[in-house]
Order: structure tokens, then C-alpha cells, then sequence
């Protein structure tokens, strides 16, 4: 007899149990005495004939029967608890079991009562294990129950533990077994203090004979998969409850001896491995397993939170006091084969029990850029123009480079929201705001940036051919699709930028992280030089690791309130990102995950981050710090912070500015330095200085003005200067992977 756990079952009839209960008795020996036998035997006898109302004189004549002739004290058993010194009178076995669950009747019937009574459950795990194990113990499902879990009680766990303060620090199993034995001492209960592991799994199943049922309730992910492995080699059936939207899950190894375990989701998994697996390998056998567009919001949202603002992940005492209850219901419908379904199931309240659906209007602006440019649209547009037949007219071989080099411009988001189209010998550049529509691309400036590099590139290409440009920036004032008018002159004074050639094919963008080191003068003042030819537009640089960290933070931030807003949010996980190579094959455009140089844990945080309900949850709690992480690590591990300004705010500026950045951008790659743009937070700005902050709530225009503060403290500038566009610089390992261009043809119409 396991002491700690199993109480002292004394019967007076036999003397050295008598001698034992004489010592408990004595006041001198600390022990608490509790006898109800008359109130007991009372309520049994009335039990027995519920079909009379007994008065007083009959229940007492009735008791003087059922004794006959044995004292109250001999009756029944003495039961000692050692852990509480209490010793507590009671029937013995058959009356109490009758009397104890007689209010099952007929729920259960008394048969179906004693078939339960042989069976043996294993629980792993005593969480919602200990839910299940309480509940099936009142219920009295089982004969024997085996309780494994390592871990002892922490504060913490009370939130969804029945235990009491003074049981801080003691095994959950003990805590579990004794109070199964404080409700019932006759029940068989078994502990694996150590958990699980492969050394006594085979014990748990099947030492003292098979279990009938295993009650999977333990976190980690290779018990998990090793216990199911065995359950299904020992055709025992699997229950599990996940303490989220009531999951609960059946697996039926005793009637399909050849079901695949987890229904699937995992696939064959070498157990062997488990261990070694790292938190990001873990997760990806764990996420399928639980299905991550199944978890509730909040849970979703804990996720990203876990590791930032809480320790782990969230159980609810509602939720797991119901998981035991489900668990312990379908326990005994298994055990007494009233069951035989395998599959994953919810009770969800929140699905059962919903509000009313509110009425929600649609939002008509949308409707305002679901169509691109097409090609008669921009013949009709392009007669505007009123373009008088160049007299230089490019080969058609010379259009197509050009071409090709305009289109490997960079743009935001790889939106590449443009047309090109050649019109009596002049190249039109039309924006199609189809592809760059958008929180961040607040009256195009974000585009504009692109065209500006775009022409860039063909400036350089064109001067490579031996022939110069002519620009007209937006010809048609009321036109804002048409951003320019490209022109071409054979000239013989044409600058020398067919250095430039290679480094525009090589310039791209770098989002691995380098190692923060200073960077030669020299090369800041090739920079400026380069940044000299675009004058009004001007280049600052934070070296300052300081400085740059104080930056990096509050460009993260900004990053974190574009994920926030309901637009950003939109555009990034419904225009933007591209989570599969089928994706961006077929788009050939967008952001393509292998581009972003992050984790499959990060990978996975979008994707728990592209539910909007997920993240207005993260919002309502001051949460999503973790979204500010990347940002701030890769300012960390770059070398300075260049920042693009242009002296006020107008079209022409951020084109012009555009262009800056793109010499700028493959000077950096030419010269080996790695460049990633960083510039989200700028765009946010100029939607709330220039554009009333249009679309924003009151909060977030509180956050973005302290974040303009905190901003302007780090790089102050004068004169009407504005930032729009900020990178980030270092030395940092070559991409595998880079992003696509939509087919020439689809962008160069004809
Ligand atoms: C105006 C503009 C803003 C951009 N902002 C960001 C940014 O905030 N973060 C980032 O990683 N890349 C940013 N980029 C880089 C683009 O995503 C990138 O140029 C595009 O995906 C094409 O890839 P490539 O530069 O490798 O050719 C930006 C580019 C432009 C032109």
C-alpha cells in the first residue's frame, strides 16, 4: 500500500485493525474523527425502499434490523487518511458503491455500473487529465485508473487545478489520487510519478492487465505521438481533450487496428527523433496536428504573445472542467461500447451559443481598383497625350531591353503597379493602382518611389544603347494614371552609366541579417556623390548604433501598426505575401516568404497573424510585440541607416526621389553592401500629416504622433525636409531566393 496516496481501510471485526484504530482514536494522537455511519446507514436504508416514505420509528427499527446486534462503531470500515490525519467512518464496500451511485440510475444502470467497474483507464497528463480522472472517479467509469505526469503543482496551475494552497510543490498525480481516495477509498489508482517515457510505457498499458482506455492529456509532442503508437499496437482506444473550442478527439485503435494516428494529420513520425527536435520542428508536426485555422482567435492570439507578454499558452478552468466532463461522458459510452465513431469533434460554445449576426454594410470602395489597366484604356488615355511622332524611333529590340530593364525596378510589396506602353516612338508609364491600391500607397507615393526607379533603369539602359532621355513627369496635370512621358534622342554627348548596367541586374533586395560593423567614409561618400546628380533630393545616414537602435524600434513599431490596421492588415495577407511556390509562380509578383529571410516559427506567426479577428484580439490587449521583432533585429545586425528626403511634399519629388534611391540602392549592391528598405512607417505618416489621417482611428493617430516625436528626436530635419524613404545597410550573406517580375508581356502592352 502506497501510504502517500492510498488511505488505511481499517475493519474492527479483525483485531490488529482494531488495535490501529484504537492508537488513531486516542486524543493524544492528532487524528480528526469524523463518523456519520448513523446518517449513512439512514440515508441507505431509505435508498433501498424509495418506494415508502419511512417515518422516524421505522428507519430506527429498520437500523436495529440491519445491525443485528453489531455496534454503529464495528459497523462499516474506519478509513485513515495519513496525509489530513482524518479518520472517517464509513460503510463497507458493496453498500458504499450502491449507496455512492445510486443517483447515476438509471443514466447508468447498476449493470452497466458493475462493467465499468473492471475497466482500466490510463491518463498521461494532469491538466485536463485531472478534470477527466475527478469526474470519472464521482462517476465511478473505472475499476482501476493509472495516472502518469511528472510535473509538480505551481501556483500558476491553480487557475484550472482542483488543489489547495498547501499542495504547492507536490506531485499533480498525488494530489489527483488523493482526492479520488478522499471521494471513494475503494477505487484502484496507480500513479506514474516520473510521466511517461519509453522506458515504462509498456508498463502503463499493460502491467496488472491491458487498459481498456487511454485519456491523452499530456503537452509533450513525442509522448504524444509515442503513446498513441503504442495504443494502437496494443489496439487500445485514444481519447484526448484540447482545452479550445471543446476539441476533443476519438481514435478507435481497438476497431480499426489499421487507423493512421492523429486521423492523419502528422503522417509516420520516427518517434526516436522526437526529442532532438527544436520548438520550430516541434510546432510543425504540433500544427497540423491540432489545425491552426481551427484554434480559437484567442488562443491564436496567445500564441504570438507566448515568450512576449505571457510564459505559455493560456487553459481555462471552464474549459477543461468541461473537457472533463465531455472526456469522462465518452469514456464510459466507449467502455460500454456505445461507441464506436474515431474522429475529431467540438463543442464550441461560442459556435453553439452565438449573438445575433449584426447587419454589416458593404464597402463600395473596393469595387473602385478590382479592374487592371487595359489596353484600350491606355490607347484612350495615351491619345490624351496629343504626342506628337518622334523623330528618333527606337528598334524594336531596343524597346524590349528597355522595357526589360524598366520592369526590374523595385516596388512596395513587389506590386509592380505599372503599364508600359510605346505611343509614336515615346514610352508612356501608366500606373495601375489595380496592383498598388493600398494602405501604405497613400496618393501613390509609394508607387511614385517605384517610378522613380523604374526610369532610373532606363535611363541607364537607354544611355547604354548610346541614347539619352527625355522625361516629362504626369504630362496631363488631371491624369495622375499617367506618371510619364519617356522620350528618346540620339545624342553624342551621352553620360558614361554603363557601369550601372550590371548593377542594376545585380540590385536587389536583402533581408538577411549581417553583423554590424562600420562601413568605410569612402563609401558614404560615394553615396552622396551618386545622390549629388538628383539635387533637391538629399541623403542622410545614422551610424550611431544607438541612434540606429532608438530608429529601429520605432520603424518596427510603425511595421507592428500597419499589421494592426484593417487595411494593412488586408493588403499584406490578402494582396501582398506569398506562402507557397505555386503562388508565386502563378503571380510572379507580391512578397514570396522565401524572400523575407524568416523562421518557419516566423512563417507560422503570419500565418496565425492573417486571421483579422486574431489580431484585433492582439490590439484590444496592448499585445504583438513579437511583430516588432524582425525589424528590430535586422536593424541590429545592419551597418547604418540611409534615409531619402525630398524638400516638400509633392509627386514629382517622391519620383525624383525615386530615382535617387535606385542609384543609391545599386551603388550599395555594387560595392557588395547589402540593402532592405524599411520605410513602411514613412508612408503611415504621410497619410496623417498630409491626408488628415484619413482611414485611421483616434488611437492609432495617437500611437503614429508619438511615434512621429520619438522619430524627429533620432533624425531631426529642417526646412520642410521629408523622409520617404529609409534603408537599412550591412554586410549580410547573399539571398537563395529573389523575387520574381511579372511576364514582360503583361506589363508592355501592345
Ligand atoms: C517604395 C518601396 C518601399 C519598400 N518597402 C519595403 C519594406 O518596408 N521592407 C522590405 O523588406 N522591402 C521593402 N521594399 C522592397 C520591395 O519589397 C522589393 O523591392 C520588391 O519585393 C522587389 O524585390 P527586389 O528589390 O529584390 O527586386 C520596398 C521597395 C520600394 C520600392
Amino acid at each position: 500500500m502506497d501510504k502517500t496516496i492510498s488511505p488505511e481501510i481499517m475493519r474492527l471485526s479483525n483485531p490488529a485493525d482494531r488495535e490501529k484504530y484504537m492508537n488513531y482514536k486516542n486524543a493524544d494522537s492528532g487524528v480528526l474523527v469524523f463518523d456519520t455511519i448513523h446518517s449513512q446507514l439512514r440515508e441507505l436504508l431509505k435508498t433501498r425502499n424509495p418506494e415508502k416514505s419511512l417515518d422516524e420509528a421505522t428507519i430506527e427499527r429498520l437500523m436495529q434490523t440491519h445491525l443485528a446486534g453489531q455496534s454503529a462503531e464495528e459497523y462499516g470500515v474506519w478509513v485513515f487518511y495519513p496525509w489530513t490525519k482524518r479518520m472517517v467512518h464509513i460503510l463497507d464496500e458493496e453498500e458504499f458503491v450502491f449507496l455512492r451511485t445510486n443517483r447515476n440510475c438509471y443514466k447508468i444502470t447498476p449493470e452497466e455500473q458493475k462493467i465499468l467497474a473492471l475497466k482500466k483507464i490510463g491518463i498521461i497528463g494532469l491538466s485536463v487529465g485531472q478534470s477527466v480522472a475527478l469526474t470519472l472517479a464521482m462517476e465511478r467509469g473505472f475499476g482501476e485508473l493509472r495516472l502518469a505526469d511528472f510535473d509538480t503543482l505551481d501556483l500558476s496551475n491553480l487557475n484550472r487545478l482542483r488543489a489547495g494552497l498547501h499542495q504547492i510543490g507536490l506531485s499533480k498525480t498525488i494530489i489527483c489520487a488523493r482526492e479520488i481516495a478522499e471521494t471513494d477509498p475503494f477505487l484502484k489508482v496507480k500513479l506514474f510519478n516520473e510521466g511517461i517515457d519509453e522506458n515504462n510505457i509498456d508498463a502503463f498499458f499493460n502491467e496488472g492487465g491491458m487498459l481498456d482506455l487511454l485519456i491523452e492529456e499530456c503537452d509533450g509532442l513525442d509522448i504524444k505521438i509515442l503513446s498513441r503508437y503504442k495504443a494502437k499496437h496494443y489496439r487500445v482506444p485514444v481519447l484526448m481533450d484540447t482545452s479550445d473550442r471543446g476539441m476533443l478527439d476519438i481514435e478507435r485503435f481497438d476497431l480499426e487496428p489499421d487507423r493512421d494516428i492523429i486521423h492523419g494529420l502528422v503522417g509516420e513520425i520516427d518517434v526516436s527523433k522526437l526529442k532532438d527536435l527544436n520548438m520550430e520542428e516541434r510546432i510543425e508536426i504540433l500544427l497540423p496536428m491540432v489545425g491552426l485555422n481551427s484554434l480559437s482567435e484567442r488562443v491564436k492570439a496567445s500564441m504570438i504573445e507566448v515568450s512576449n507578454s505571457i510564459s505559455s499558452w493560456p487553459q481555462l478552468a471552464s474549459a477543461v472542467v468541461m473537457g472533463g466532463g465531455a472526456t469522462a461522458e465518452m469514456s464510459r459510452k466507449i467502455l460500454l461500447g456505445q461507441c464506436t465513431v474515431s474522429g475529431r469533434f467540438y463543442i464550441d460554445l461560442d459556435e453553439i451559443i452565438s449573438e445575433p449576426i449584426q447587419n454589416v454594410t458593404q464597402n463600395n470602395d473596393a469595387n473602385l481598383f478590382e479592374k487592371e489597366l487595359s489596353l484600350d484604356t491606355i490607347k484612350s488615355l495615351s491619345k490624351q497625350l496629343n504626342l506628337n511622332p518622334s523623330k528618333f524611333q527606337l528598334r524594336e529590340s531596343e524597346q524590349q531591353l528597355i522595357a526589360e530593364a524598366a520592369i526590374m525596378a523595385p516596388s512596395g510589396g513587389n506590386t509592380q503597379p505599372w503599364k508600359l506602353y510605346f505611343e509614336k516612338g515615346h514610352l508612356i508609364l501608366f500606373h495601375d493602382i489595380y496592383f498598388s491600391h493600398s494602405l501604405l500607397d497613400f496618393n501613390n507615393i509609394g508607387s511614385y518611389i517605384g517610378f522613380g526607379a523604374m526610369i532610373e533603369n532606363i535611363n541607364i539602359q537607354t544611355n547604354a544603347l548610346g541614347y539619352q532621355t527625355q522625361i516629362k513627369l504626369f504630362p496631363l496635370k488631371k491624369q495622375p494614371k499617367i506618371v510619364a512621358v519617356i522620350s528618346f534622342t540620339s545624342s553624342n554627348s551621352v553620360p558614361d552609366l554603363s557601369g550601372l548596367i550590371h548593377g542594376m541586374k545585380i540590385r536587389y533586395t536583402n533581408r538577411n541579417y549581417g553583423v554590424r560593423e562600420q562601413l568605410p567614409v569612402q563609401f558614404f561618400e560615394d553615396l552622396q556623390m551618386v545622390v549629388k546628380h538628383f539635387d533637391p533630393i538629399k541623403l542622410h545616414f545614422i551610424t550611431d548604433p544607438d541612434k540606429m537602435d532608438l530608429m529601429g524600434d520605432i520603424l518596427a513599431s510603425g511595421e507592428k501598426l500597419v499589421l494592426m490596421h484593417p487595411e494593412g492588415h488586408d493588403d499584406i495577407f490578402n494582396k501582398e505575401l506569398r506562402f507557397t511556390k505555386e503562388e508565386v509562380l502563378r503571380t510572379r509578383d507580391g512578397l514570396d516568404v522565401g524572400t523575407l529571410n524568416i523562421t518557419k516559427g516566423e512563417i507560422l506567426a503570419l500565418k496565425i497573424a492573417s486571421s483579422r479577428k486574431t489580431i484585433e484580439w492582439i490590439d484590444k490587449i496592448g499585445g504583438g510585440e513579437a511583430f516588432k521583432k524582425m525589424t528590430k533585429k535586422a536593424v541590429a545586425s545592419s551597418s547604418a541607416l540611409g534615409i531619402i528626403t525630398i524638400p516638400g511634399y509633392n509627386a514629382e519629388h517622391y519620383v525624383n526621389g525615386g530615382s535617387a534611391m535606385e542609384r543609391v540602392w545599386i551603388e550599395c549592391n555594387k560595392q557588395g553592401i547589402s540593402f532592405q528598405p524599411v520605410s513602411q512607417l514613412l508612408f503611415l505618416f504621410a497619410r496623417l500629416n498630409h491626408g488628415k489621417g484619413e482611414g485611421y482611428n483616434e488611437d492609432y493617430i495617437l500611437k503614429l504622433k508619438e511615434l512621429s516625436i520619438r522619430f524627429k528626436q533620432v533624425l531631426p530635419l529642417i526646412n520642410g525636409e521629408e523622409a520617404i524613404f529609409i534603408f537599412r545597410l550591412g554586410h549580410a550573406k547573399e539571398m537563395a531566393i529573389k523575387s520574381l517580375r511579372r511576364p514582360l508581356d503583361k506589363i508592355l502592352m501592345k
